[in-house]
């Protein structure tokens, strides 16, 4: 009965396991405790972890340059707090059966998350002030609701680290009042570290609560404590009076207190935003400006020091001198093809990647109860959730790809003998080289009326798929 699978499948601890949460009773590391548990805290407590340790870098840029010698010696001891409080939380996750190794390396390969707010930089001293203050307050909101969470291990270490975020809080509601108070310069620093970092501490709570199945566990099951709103509220009736009492703006024009509802009205933020601080590295090649990374590839294609080449006689694969790259018709259009595909990847893998954590868990969960394979899971299930963006991204990539110019005017020119022309490169040179204006502008217009039947038939089915 060691195998943790049969083990979860025990009604009768399962029963007992429920019993014991519902009559208010805590768990033990070394106690029995169904897998999805166990998973749901450690998931928690992993990035919670992570999450301290991030937040001390930005903060930790301004040790040296803190205003006073008293303000730099508080920072100093808030930063050590902040990794004092990742390693007691590591140390809490690794009972749960993951080495804290094996987390430390997963951090820094960006395959384990941590919170949004510590994605961002501290631009100013205000910002320091608005992390201890906002961000901190933020986080206290949630760790303060989790000491009553049923892990006993990380209900405890939570008491101490409150106690300390507690004292943060009380640091950071120093400076922010000297800067508040201080000259209009400091002021507009001050106002200006808010106005930047509201929104991160908006999306830091999550999205409005909607019903779910999952959250009615999580609460059940007491890993969470109270709903996004609820804390989401807390934090807003406790801080908005810190801004508003010291005549400060408030950064959202839709925030004001509803004395009927007993509650803050305020705009959604941007989730999109969220989304993209999250995934941010991904798209790399994808603001490189295609030119330079174009003349890059040019380099590696070159006729007299391809490094394509000269791999690939390195390797054995090729007779020495290789193929003359750009030179020759077939060559020269794979390699543009090449060029073409690279920089389009990151587009087509963040949009398809979009897509796919837009499709209801709920749907998988349905169809796996009904019986069906990962095949089939994927042809009726994710393939159908996923043709609207199938078709916007093929719909762009093919006018990105039409209308290019930049990839193929860097590598060949449009050469060898017109073989690798596109509209673009072709009209530049009819029109300017050659001087007819005329032909030129026809050929550069010449996609329009074709584009245009493409676009409006792939919105058409859009349209259809969305209603
Ligand atoms: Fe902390
Ligand atoms: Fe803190």
């Amino acid at each position: 009965m060691t195998d943790p699978a049969t083990m979860q499948d025990d009604p009768q601890r399962l029963a007992a396991f429920e019993a014991k949460i519902a009559a208010g009773d805590r768990i033990e590391a070394g106690e029995w405790m169904p897998q999805q548990y166990r998973f749901e805290c450690l998931r928690l407590i992993q990035m919670h972890a992570n999450s301290e340790l991030m937040g001390a870098l930005p903060e930790r840029e301004w040790i040296p340059r803190a205003p006073t010698l008293s303000r730099k010696m508080a920072l100093l001891a808030k930063v050590q707090d902040e990794v004092g409080h990742a390693q007691l939380l590591y140390r809490v996750a690794e009972d749960l059966g993951k080495p804290r190794q094996q987390m430390i390396e997963e951090l820094l390969a960006g395959k384990s998350k941590f919170h949004n707010v510590f994605h961002y930089p501290a631009e100013t001293w205000a910002d320091v002030a608005v992390i201890q203050v906002f961000v901190d307050g933020a986080a206290m909101q949630t760790q303060g609701s989790l000491r009553s969470c049923s892990y006993a291990p990380y209900a405890r270490v939570l008491k101490r680290i409150c106690y300390e975020e507690d004292f943060h809080i009380r640091l950071g509601i120093d400076v922010h009042k000297t800067l508040a108070e201080g000259t209009p310069r400091q002021r507009e620093m001050l106002q200006n570290a808010i106005d930047r970092w509201w929104q991160p501490i908006m999306h830091f709570f999550g999205p409005r609560d909607q019903a779910s199945p999952h959250l009615e566990t999580m609460m059940r099951w007491r890993i969470k404590v109270k709903t996004n709103d609820e804390l989401r509220q807390q934090f807003l009736r406790q801080f908005v009076p810190l801004i508003t009492d010291y005549g400060l703006r408030l950064p959202d024009p839709g925030l004001r207190w509803d004395e009927a509802g007993g509650r803050y009205e305020y705009s959604e933020p941007d989730w999109e935003e969220f989304k993209r601080v999250i995934r941010g590295a991904v798209l790399l090649p994808w603001v490189i400006p295609t030119a330079l990374s174009t003349l890059g590839w040019w380099w590696m294609f070159n006729s007299l020091y391809s490094v394509v080449n000269w791999t690939g006689i390195a390797l054995g694969i090729m007779d020495p001198p290789g193929p003359n790259w750009l030179g020759q018709k077939y060559y020269a259009m794979t390699a543009v093809v090449t060029v073409n595909i690279w920089r389009g990847l990151p587009f087509f893998a963040i949009t398809m990647l979009a897509g796919l954590v837009s499709i209801p868990k709920e749907l998988y969960e349905a169809a796996e109860a009904d019986g069906a394979g990962r095949v089939a899971r994927f042809w009726h299930v994710t393939l159908p959730m996923l043709k609207p963006v199938l078709a916007i991204v093929i719909l762009f990539s093919t006018i990105f790809t039409f209308s290019d110019f930049n990839i193929v005017y860097v590598l060949t020119h449009g050469g060898p003998i017109n073989s690798t022309h596109l509209f673009a490169t072709l009209a530049r040179q009819i029109g300017l080289e050659s001087g007819q204006i005329g032909q030129g502008a026809a050929i550069s217009l010449y996609l329009f009326p074709v584009l245009m039947i493409v676009v409006f038939a792939q919105l058409r089915f859009v349209r259809k798929q969305a209603y």
